[in-house]
């Protein structure tokens, strides 16, 4: 019998009625109970300043974020795209948790990758410029099934429930498929 994995979630949109936000919580949802998925706030870590790191306080939003991605066996990220790339606010998380220099809190972690967009895109922007940061990062990165979610307002209800059926089997099988994912790095 395989164990519980504490999954970090981090959500590229800090906007209270996100998308992103709302498919997080419908892919945990649909997760295999082999997975823990909690989504770990990234809106008020002070950006990254290499000045503040070495001062006499570095900020202690930092410090308990870098734990909380350390103590997760794998990360989940769900991105919007701003601009074609990844949102600021995400980047700032990826460049808090990789320092100080040697000590990266992202080392060998599994993670995955799902983008969502208003747009047909399915922001393949942002899902492809985060996956660059991976390789730097050392994080295996699901390679299958790529997870571009597009035309995304109409998916969910009032409530904010994910109602679509074609997109609520497709990202149980992506979350089936992360199981594994992470089975295998852990
Ligand atoms: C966007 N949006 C956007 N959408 C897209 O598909 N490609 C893009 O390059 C951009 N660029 C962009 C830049 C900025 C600054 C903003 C604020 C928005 C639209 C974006 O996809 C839309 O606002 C989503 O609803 C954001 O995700 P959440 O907040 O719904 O999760």
């Amino acid at each position: 019998m395989s164990s519980i994995h504490h999954i970090a979630v981090l959500v590229g949109s800090l906007r209270k009625d996100s998308l992103n936000r709302k498919t997080a919580l419908a892919a945990s949802s649909l997760a295999p109970k082999s997975l823990l998925l909690e989504i770990v706030e990234i809106g008020a870590l002070p950006h990254y300043n290499i000045d503040l790191e070495e001062g006499a306080t570095p900020p202690e939003a930092w410090g308990a974020f870098r734990e909380q991605i350390r103590s997760a066996q794998g990360v989940l990220f769900v991105t919007p795209e701003f601009n074609r790339s990844v949102p600021g606010a995400l980047k700032n998380a990826i460049d808090v948790g990789s320092r100080p220099y040697g000590q990266s809190a992202w080392a060998g972690k599994p993670c995955g990758v799902i983008s969502v967009s208003p747009g047909a895109l399915g922001a393949f922007g942002a899902n492809h410029h985060l996956r660059q940061s991976f390789v730097f990062l050392d994080m295996p990165a699901m390679q299958q099934p790529e997870a571009y979610i597009g035309n995304a307002a109409g998916l969910f209800d009032e409530q904010g429930n994910l109602t679509n059926p074609a997109t609520r089997d497709f990202l149980a099988k992506y979350m089936q498929s992360f199981a594994q994912w992470v089975e295998r790095h852990v």
